[in-house]
């Protein structure tokens, strides 16, 4: 069985470790989800060193000896610190043992690390992503995380959305609402109108999680959408623009966004989609714009990534009004997965 694991903080992230890292993800998905893709391979290193906007990412690995002088890394964690106000407050741990290597105390070491990491980091609140009845709610529990929020996943297989259907739902009137869509960065004239529409994802509902509040302007947005293009991935975006864009004269300057839509395409060419931000503004809610967005934006993958052939979301189960839309389009439950959360605060710190 070889000796107990020893962990190691690494830094740098070399291509050689994100190559050992996808491997305990690959091994450790492969256990508990077994119908879910691992990310991809060649978009490993690009993850560990190239982190969310507004963010840092810490990697841990737990290597263990075979006796007899190999050692393998059988276990991996990354914590990510978010930096953007508003949320200095928090910490997320992604942490993965292999199945061969489990119940020997190696996620019980590396959750010590990634604690230490983030309580010297300031930070009062530390969440996992768990899937429902998994191993990981018994760890998570065990180490004296509490869950805060439920998310359904889910997936619409796109062959199963009739064009036609599609046409129909986008043809639809919705005075006074014209739909804008584009490919990485909001246009100049639509950016500020979009960072303020971005803002409405702000009371989405987050169930007990101590997420914090973001706030958007056309910088961040532009910064956003440099990330997740910069990775190679392809970010569309379907806005409905409320206002006649005139402007005076300026084109779209005086057009308000009142809601819009984000997909993201992994590397530019996977086969499934996913979606990111969907938000209607407050003033324009109850004018059935989600579904006309998200319609538009299917009709959208249909007709020019025509290699997307499904589409995965995550919505909170108390997001009744989400949740309704992406089932009148079509899209089927999943998986469960529960945002657990560790107050750091409450933790005794040693004398
Ligand atoms: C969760 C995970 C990291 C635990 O790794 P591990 O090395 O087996 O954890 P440990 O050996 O330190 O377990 C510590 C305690 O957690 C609890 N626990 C862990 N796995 C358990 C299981 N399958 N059933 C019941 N309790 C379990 C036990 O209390 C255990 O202590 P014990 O073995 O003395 O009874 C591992 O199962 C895993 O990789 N799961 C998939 C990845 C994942 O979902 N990660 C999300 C969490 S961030």
């Amino acid at each position: 069985m070889g000796t107990p694991a020893s962990i190691r903080s690494v830094e740098p992230v070399s291509q050689a470790d994100a190559e050992a890292w996808h491997e305990v993800v690959t091994a450790s998905m492969a256990e508990d989800l077994p119908d879910v893709p691992p990310p991809p391979g060649a978009q490993a290193h690009a993850r560990l060193t190239g982190p969310r906007l507004g963010t840092r990412l810490l990697t841990w690995f737990a290597y263990e000896d075979d006796g007899r002088g190999h050692s393998r890394a059988v276990g991996a964690a990354t914590l990510c610190l978010f930096d953007r106000a508003g949320q200095e407050h928090l910490a997320e741990v992604e942490l993965y043992v292999r199945p061969d290597a489990r119940r020997r105390g190696t996620g019980t070491e590396l959750l010590s690390a990634v604690v230490a990491a983030a309580v010297s980091a300031g930070r009062r609140s530390l969440i996992a992503e768990v899937p429902a009845c998994t191993a990981a709610e018994f760890f998570c529990v065990r180490h004296g995380f509490r869950r805060a929020l439920t998310l359904h996943h889910l997936l619409l297989p796109l062959s199963e959305v009739h064009r036609g259907w599609l046409d129909e739902l986008t043809a639809a009137e919705r005075p006074g609402y014209r739909a804008a869509e584009w490919n990485g960065t909001a246009p100049d004239a639509l950016a500020d109108a979009c960072a303020a529409a971005k803002n409405a994802m702000n009371d989405m509902p987050t169930g007990d999680l101590d997420h914090g509040t973001v706030a958007w302007d056309a910088e961040r947005l532009r910064a956003m959408a440099a990330v997740v293009t910069g990775r190679g991935d392809t970010l569309l975006t379907v806005a409905a623009v409320h206002g006649d864009g005139t402007g005076g004269g300026t084109g779209d300057g005086a057009a308000e966004i009142a809601g819009f839509t984000e997909v993201v395409i992994p590397g530019g060419t996977a086969a499934r989609a996913q979606q990111y931000d969907t938000a209607v503004v407050p003033a324009h809610r109850g004018h059935g714009l989600g579904l006309w967005l998200k319609a538009q934006m299917l009709r959208r993958l249909h007709d020019e990534y025509p290699q997307v052939t499904e589409v995965e979301t995550d919505n909170a189960a108390d997001n009744t009004h989400m949740l309704a839309v992406n089932e009148q389009l079509g899209f089927r439950r999943l998986r469960t997965t529960y945002e657990y959360q560790l107050a750091l605060t409450e933790r005794e710190e040693p004398a």
